[in-house]
């Protein structure tokens, strides 16, 4: 496995700035459903490592379910217009006060879909965290409550994100030299 130091073209987001804006948004959260049911729902893979992270900083008890999407398609590495469902929610939803948490919105796509998809189960409420925001890649609007971090078109990885599966541990956001990476055989 090649070190991710090679292709690394710079650290985007360091893991203390990470932390501070997660603890922020744990605060934020937990403010804002103070007395309430709260269950949050992480999109594997990608945001697994801000799920465990910004769980720890949520004062309101909660409970985690998890589901599996892909998005795939032709000339696009991670976005695409048609998403999989590859694995389901345990737990049923309907009454309840739901939080989607990811680690990255691209094009929207994907996010779009799940929403619509959650809407028809009838939650109490249901509202968006990601840890980044590319906003300027948007292809389908979306409504999202709490963004960690704003950022640009680069591509990037580290902290939930992979490249081909690979890296997901790393404790930073990196942006990635593509002219330098050898993906794995
Ligand atoms: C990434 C990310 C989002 C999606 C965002 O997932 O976790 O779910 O892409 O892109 P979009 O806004 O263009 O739809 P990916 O498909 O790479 O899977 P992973 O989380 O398992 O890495």
């Amino acid at each position: 496995m090649q070190p991710y130091h090679e292709f690394l073209d710079e650290v985007l987001i360091p893991e203390d700035v990470l932390q501070k804006r997660i603890a922020e948004l744990g605060a934020e959260i937990s403010k804002d459903y103070q007395g309430q049911d709260l269950h949050l729902i992480c999109i594997l893979k990608g945001g697994v490592m801000f799920l465990t992270d910004l769980m720890r900083r949520i004062s309101v008890p909660h409970t985690i379910d998890f589901m599996a999407i892909s998005s795939y398609g032709v000339g696009s590495r991670r976005s695409s217009g048609q998403i999989r469902l590859n694995m389901d929610l345990h737990e049923d939803i309907q009454g309840r006060n739901v939080i989607l948490v990811e680690d990255i919105i691209d094009s929207g796509n994907t996010l779009s879909s799940v929403f619509g998809l959650l809407r028809t189960r009838n939650p109490a409420s249901l509202k968006v965290c990601t840890l980044l925001d590319k906003v300027e890649r948007r292809e389908v609007e979306v409504d999202v409550d709490y963004v960690g971090f704003e950022i640009a078109n680069k591509y990037v990885f580290g902290y939930g994100l992979d490249m081909d599966q690979y890296y997901r541990k790393l404790p930073f956001i990196g942006v990635v030299d593509l002219e330098n990476y050898i993906p794995p055989e």
